[in-house]
């Protein structure tokens, strides 16, 4: 009994020794002191000795269950203190790791192209204002001559919001925002956002237009076409042909359309430019004096200008980007490059 007493001692403390981690630690003390443990097993066969001999024995037993008991507690103060240690070391962060730098955003190119054209018309004495892009039915259309039944009334070129609310389709409601608000002469520039039922290679649903007007007594057609022609030189270069086409607006008489030589193709032709070699990029005209009428302003003192023009378009021009509706899918790789 003696010789199994000191076996199961000896075995016990190596197996606590042994345990490597809390777990197995826990197992040991199980196979040891648990309901069917060796030691359990011991002390149930005391029974079975001589009386004098229980003593002894008991002495025996006691003395290993101490022993254990301390040895237990020793090896579990190592184990947590190792657990611990380990967890510190996977998870230790190194402070004078060099950060992580954020990504420097930049322009976006229709925004770049407004900046530059509302600087060259800000030279040129031209004030900024701005407009709403839900806009009502009066300054969108009917302050602009456009009657009732004009074709830019139908449903497919505008979004209705009710039946007098629209998204505006173009920005020349500013025109008549701005006159009601100022008295002539006035010089104005004013960039914005459009939308309208239209998507393709050179059109889009949502696009921006600059519009620009100028009202003052004895202004000409000359002095529109100078102005234009002084500023697609200045944006886009000398050497660019630029042509004036007659053309129709309710809210301008007479009107024009201004094409550039398309940039893509060089004035070949090709698919953005419909095979024509030329691009449209505004439209322009004498101030209707129905408009004046609208605004009360005397259009008999006073005659004016005014253009818009699309923003995207002047962009594609501008950096030979062959498909405008590359500019609203917010690809980084594209718009990184300017
Ligand atoms: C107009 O919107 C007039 N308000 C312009 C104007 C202002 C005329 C002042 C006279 C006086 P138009 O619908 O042609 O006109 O559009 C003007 C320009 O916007 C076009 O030349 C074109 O460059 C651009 N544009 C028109 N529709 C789209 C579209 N869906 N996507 C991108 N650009 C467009
Ligand atoms: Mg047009």
């Amino acid at each position: 009994m003696k010789e199994q007493i000191e076996q199961l001692q000896e075995k016990a403390l190596s197996d606590l020794q042994l345990a490597a981690d809390l777990k197995a630690l826990q197992d040991v003390r199980v196979q040891v002191l648990g309901k069917k443990g060796a030691l359990t097993e011991v002390m149930k066969g005391m029974r079975d000795l001589a009386p004098e001999e229980r003593p002894v024995v008991g002495s025996l037993v006691n003395t290993l269950k101490d022993q254990f008991e301390t040895r237990f507690a020793e090896r579990q103060a190592e184990l947590q203190q190792q657990a611990i240690a380990g967890k510190l070391a996977s998870e230790k962060i190194d402070v004078t790791l060099p950060g992580r730098r954020a990504v420097l955003g930049s322009k976006h190119p229709v925004t770049l192209v407004s900046e530059e054209i509302v600087d060259i018309f800000s030279r040129l004495g031209f004030m900024v204002e701005e407009g709403p892009e839900i806009e009502q039915d009066f300054y969108n259309f009917e302050a602009l001559n456009i009657p009732k039944d004009h074709p830019a009334r139908d449903m497919q070129d505008t979004f209705y919001i009710t039946d007098d609310l629209v998204l505006r389709t173009h920005t020349s409601p500013v025109q008549i925002r701005a006159m009601l608000k100022h008295k002539p002469p006035l010089r104005v520039i004013a960039p914005g956002t459009v939308y309208r039922r239209d998507s393709d290679l050179t059109h889009s649903p949502m696009f921006h237009q600059i519009e620009g007007f100028l009202v003052d007594e004895k202004v000409t057609f000359g002095d529109l076409k100078g102005i234009l022609t002084h500023f697609l030189r200045e944006y886009f270069g000398e050497g660019l042909g630029v042509r004036f086409r007659p053309s129709f607006f309710p809210f301008t008489e007479p009107s024009a359309e201004v094409d550039i030589e398309c940039v893509i193709c060089g004035g070949e032709g090709c698919r953005v430019c419909s095979r024509t070699g030329w691009l449209e990029i505004l439209g322009c005209g004498m101030i209707d004096p129905e408009v004046f009428g609208s605004v009360d302003y005397d259009s008999d003192k006073y005659s004016g200008f005014a253009f818009g023009m699309g923003l995207e378009r002047i962009a594609m021009l501008k950096y030979g980007v062959g498909d405008l509706r590359l500019f609203f899918e917010n690809d980084l790789r594209f718009l990184k490059q300017f």
